[in-house]
C-alpha cells in the first residue's frame, strides 16, 4: 500500500520531527563524504516551504561507552547541513532535558534545529538502539508530526524511528524515504522488465538472502568479484589462491542449482600472484588459474558479455563492485560497468548502496543514474524482500 508522503501533511506552524540519516564518514571531525546530507535537504527544504519548524536528529556512530562519545557530536554535521541550506541550523547538545525543550518550543516557522546524536542514549542501558518505550515518548512529545527520511537506518527498530512513530498521530515519509521505496521497494516488487541484478562483492555469506531473493524475482543475476570464486569452486574449478569461503560451497552449490541458467558467473579473470596496487597480471579463463594465482577482476570477455545483456535490460539492480576497483589494474570491470549503466537511455538502473555506490558518486557518475541508494545493510534488507522497520511504521496513505 502507498505510504502517506510530505505531500500528504499539513505542516503550517507545527513543530515537524525529521528523522534523518546523518550516519556520514568522518575523519579527524571532518565529513569526507556528505551525500547522505545533500540527499536529505529536498525534504528540509520543502518542510520550511510549507512553514513548518524543522527538528532533525540522527545517529552517528555506535555508541556503547562515555569515551565512543569522543568525535561523535552531530555539531559538525549541522555546521554542513546549514552551509548547504544557506541558513541557520541550531544545534542543540543534548538528547533530552529543559535546554532542548526550550529551544524547540521557541522556534519560530522556517527555523532547522538539530539536537544532539540519539545514540548517545545508548550509554545508560542502549535506549536507542533498544527501543526504550520510554524514550520514544519523550522524543514524540517534542513535535506534532513525525517525518521519516533515514532510509540507511530502516532496518533498524529503534527509538528514534519505531518508537517515536508508535507515540505521535502522524507519520510520513520524507522525499528521499518516497525515493527509495519507489526505486527499491519498485525494483523488487514490481519491476520493467527485463530485470537483471549484478552482484559483487568479497563473499557470498553477505548476500544470500539478496541472491536468494533476486533469484526469484529478477530475470538474471550477474555474478562479479570475490564470491565468484566460491561459486567457481562449488562448481569444481581450480581457483588457485582467490578469496574464497570453503564453509560456503555447499550454499553455493544450492544457489547454483536453484538459478540454472538465471545464474551467470564470469568467464574470464584478471589473474595475479599478489594482492597489491600495482601487480602484474595476465587473462585467463575460469580453468587457467594455476595454483599461485588470484583473480582480482572480471576480464573483458566477460565484461562485453555482461555489457550486451545490460543492453537489453529495463530494470538494472547493481549492489558490490565486480573487482578490487580500488587498485587501478583491477578496476576496469567496476568502471566498465558503471559506463554502460551510465549510458542507457531507457533503463531504470539503481545502484544497492555500499561501494559501488559510493565508486559512483566519487567517479562523478551521480547523475548518469536513475538512483543511488543511500542505503548500506537497509538496502541489501531491501533487496532480500524484506519488511524494513522504518518503512512499515510510516502511515498508509
Ligand atoms: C548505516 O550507515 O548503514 C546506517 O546509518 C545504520 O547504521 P548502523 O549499522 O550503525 O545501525
Amino acid at each position: 500500500m502507498a505510504k502517506k508522503t510530505i505531500q500528504d501533511l499539513d505542516v503550517t506552524g507545527k513543530t515537524v520531527l525529521v528523522r534523518v540519516d546523518f550516519n556520514v564518514p568522518m575523519q579527524d571531525g571532518k565529513i569526507t563524504d556528505d551525500n547522505r546530507i545533500r540527499q536529505a535537504l529536498p525534504t528540509i527544504e520543502s518542510l520550511l516551504e510549507k512553514n513548518g519548524k524543522v527538528v532533525l536528529f540522527s545517529h552517528l556512530g555506535r555508541i556503547k561507552e562515555e569515551a565512543d562519545k569522543e568525535g561523535k557530536s552531530l555539531k559538525p554535521i549541522a555546521d554542513k547541513l546549514s552551509e548547504h541550506l544557506n541558513r541557520p541550523v541550531k544545534f542543540v547538545p543534548y538528547t533530552r532535558g529543559q535546554e532542548l525543550e526550550t529551544a524547540i518550543t521557541s522556534m519560530q516557522v522556517g527555523e532547522v534545529l538539530m539536537f544532539e546524536n540519539t545514540r548517545f542514549e545508548d550509554i545508560d542501558g542502549k535506549k536507542e538502539s533498544k527501543n526504550d518505550p520510554e524514550l520514544g515518548k519523550y522524543w514524540a512529545s517534542l513535535g506534532d508530526v513525525f517525518v521519516i527520511d533515514a532510509f540507511g537506518t530502516a532496518h533498524r527498530s529503534h527509538a528514534s524511528n519505531v518508537g517515536i512513530a508508535s507515540n505521535i498521530d502522524e507519520v510520513a515519509a520524507g522525499m528521499l524515504l518516497e525515493k527509495e521505496i519507489k526505486f527499491i521497494g519498485g525494483a523488487v516488487e514490481n519491476p520493467q522488465r527485463p530485470f537483471y541484478a549484478i552482484l559483487g562483492g568479497a563473499k557470498v555469506s553477505d548476500k544470500i538472502g539478496v541472491i536468494e531473493n533476486l533469484l526469484e524475482k529478477a530475470d538474471k543475476v550477474l555474478i562479479g568479484g570475490g564470491m565468484s570464486y566460491t561459486f567457481m569452486k562449488a562448481q569444481g574449478y581450480e581457483i588457485g589462491t582467490s578469496l574464497v569461503e570453503n564453509d560456503k560451497l555447499e550454499l553455493a552449490k544450492q544457489l547454483l542449482e536453484k538459478g540454472k541458467d538465471k545464474l551467470i558467473l564470469p568467464t574470464d579473470f584478471k589473474l595475479t600472484k599478489e594482492f597489491s596496487k600495482d601487480a602484474p597480471y595476465r587473462v585467463g579463463k575460469r580453468d587457467e588459474f594455476q595454483a599461485d594465482e588470484m583473480g582480482l577482476d572480471i576480464g573483458d570477455e566477460t565484461l562485453k558479455y555482461y555489457q550486451s545483456l545490460l543492453q537489453e535490460a529495463k530494470t538494472v539492480v547493481w549492489n558490490g563492485p565486480v573487482g578490487v576497483f580500488e587498485f587501478e589494474n583491477f578496476a576496469k570491470g567496476t568502471l566498465g560497468i558503471l559506463e554502460t549503466l551510465a549510458s542507457l537511455k531507457d533503463t531504470t538502473t539503481i545502484l544497492g548502496g555500499g561501494d559501488s555506490a559510493a565508486a559512483a558518486i566519487s567517479l562523478g557518475y551521480e547523475d548518469k543514474i536513475t538512483h543511488i541508494s543511500t542505503g548500506g545493510g537497509a538496502s541489501l534488507e531491501y533487496l532480500e524482500g524484506k519488511t524494513l522497520p522504518g518503512i512499515k511504521v510510516v502511515d498508509d496513505k
